[in-house]
């Protein structure tokens, strides 16, 4: 795996975990960091060893937003072809590709986030936070908005009540709060946030990987569509996934009585080349 300056990436046993390694600029997002977001998760995409995605923070930050120095203000004089490579970069990283990646992405929320942080835990599949981790969208603290994708993605994940609340007055919100609204999955109490992320990760390991992904895909592919062509997509991932099994292995072990599928995965074997 190729060296970062921004980020550490991890492997251990089929989870992958990807830090972002800026602690002292308490994980703000630079261009480097866009960069080589871009590139870890193109290679993570096509690594078998990978079958779950952790994303997290160095020291006390999940991440502090875009870094405000190096992406808006050194930006502003960068030549429009390295704006646009990396406006284009942060994008997609976080609202794009973690949604299109087969392996499921968790957010390992261990501290701060800020502004463009938050479209990082919407980004991911599931967020687990440390309970005294605070949220906020301090924007309109510095006289700005949840700009880029930030209050384009969040209408689609919060209610207005709640998504302008935090756009219009800056404060923070804990993240029992961040649970209770639906931006994260869960609060968990600080001792636990490791334990409950291996789980978690062990949880998903469990499963067939092809139907991880088509789970991905179902879920995000028809969120936009009309219901008959969201039929169509979800029949058609359908077919593909029963290719991929070699038929429907799950099934024929449930008719052997093998397992129970209400209470756990069934054993999932890749077929040999
Ligand atoms: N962009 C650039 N640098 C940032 C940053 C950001 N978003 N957030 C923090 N930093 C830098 C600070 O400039 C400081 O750098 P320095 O030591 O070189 O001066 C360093 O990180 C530590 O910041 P500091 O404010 O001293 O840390 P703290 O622990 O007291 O407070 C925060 C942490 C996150 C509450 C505070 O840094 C903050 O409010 N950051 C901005 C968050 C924000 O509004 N983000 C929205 C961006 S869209």
């Amino acid at each position: 795996m190729a060296q970062y300056q921004t980020l550490l990436v991890n492997k251990d046993n089929g989870v992958t975990t990807i830090t972002l390694n800026r602690p002292e600029k308490r994980n703000a997002m630079s261009p480097q960091l866009h960069r080589e977001m871009y590139d870890v998760l193109t290679d993570l995409r096509y690594d078998n060893e990978t079958r779950v995605i952790v994303i997290t923070g160095a020291g006390e930050s999940f991440c502090a937003g875009q870094d405000l120095k190096q992406y808006f203000l050194e930006m502003d004089s960068q030549p429009e072809r390295v704006r646009d490579e990396v406006r284009e970069k942060s994008r997609q990283w976080r609202n794009e590709m973690i949604r299109k990646l087969p392996q499921p992405v968790i957010a390992k929320i261990n501290g701060w986030v800020f502004g463009g942080g938050f479209t990082i835990v919407s980004g991911c599949d599931i967020a687990i936070a440390a309970d005294d981790v605070r949220f906020g969208l301090s924007e309109v603290n510095f006289g700005h908005f949840p700009g880029g994708e930030v209050t384009i993605v969040l209408t689609e994940h919060l209610q207005p009540k709640h998504g302008l609340y935090y756009a219009l007055t800056g404060q923070t919100m804990t993240a029992k709060e961040a649970e209770r609204i639906g931006l994260i999955t869960k609060a968990v109490p600080r001792a636990d946030l490791e334990k409950e992320v291996q789980e978690l990760a062990n949880c998903l390991m469990e499963k067939s990987p092809h139907a991880l992904k088509a789970v991905k895909e179902a879920w995000y592919y028809t969120f936009y569509s009309n219901p008959e062509v969201a039929y169509e997509i979800s029949n058609l991932i359908s077919d593909r996934t029963k290719l991929e099994q070699g038929g429907r292995p799950g099934l024929q072990q449930f008719v052997k009585k093998e397992y129970r599928p209400g209470l756990g995965a069934f054993k999932w074997e890749e077929k040999k080349e």
